[in-house]
């Protein structure tokens, strides 16, 4: 049987913490799904579905047939049902991502008690790494090189500037 995991997140963009979490991932598991969460009616990110699959499958390209790049909207559970994945896999920096992840994953067991959840501990030089803040340093004008992979960097550095000129 084929060990399969879902690795869910915005990915709004993809950072070197994710990358780190993916190999890890891929020590457990035989393959590893890394899923782009989003909301079609209310989705505030800088980057479409799309476009952020598109650097999944950059990122990865080496990584052949383990590593699946893809989209999903509504219910995580059920994405990882029709994919045949009894895990989510979740990344934990610090002690600020627990309470968040508590509930996630009571809600999601409620939901589908087949379904497990398992939390992995990012690598230490990724601790401070986030989305979020690697936009917001971006948006600054901060050098975010190393925090999110080269192919990556490029895409980043033009959406800033795009947000900043509004
Ligand atoms: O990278 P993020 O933004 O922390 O990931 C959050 C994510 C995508 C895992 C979460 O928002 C999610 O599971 N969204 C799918 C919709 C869903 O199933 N919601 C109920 C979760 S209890």
């Amino acid at each position: 049987m084929t060990n399969v995991a879902v690795y869910p997140g915005s990915f709004d963009p993809i950072t070197n913490g994710h990358v780190d979490l993916v190999q890890r991932s891929l020590q457990v598991f035989d393959r590893v799904i890394v899923a782009v969460a989003f909301n079609p009616n209310k989705d505030s990110a800088w980057f479409t579905p799309e476009e952020r699959v598109a650097m999944l499958r950059e990122t990865f390209a080496s990584h052949g047939s383990r590593i699946e790049a893809d989209a999903f909207s509504g219910l995580l559970v059920e994405y990882a049902v029709r994919k045949q994945a009894r895990v989510i896999i979740r990344g934990l920096r610090a002690v600020a991502d627990f309470e968040y992840e508590f509930q996630m994953t009571m809600m999601n067991r409620h939901l589908t008690p087949q379904v497990e959840t398992i939390f992995m501990m990012t690598g230490e030089s990724h601790f401070y790494t986030s989305s979020r803040l690697v936009k917001e340093v971006a948006m600054l004008g901060g050098n975010v090189a190393g925090l999110v992979p080269d192919v990556v960097l490029p895409r980043l550095r033009e959406r800033a500037r795009e947000k900043a000129s509004g």
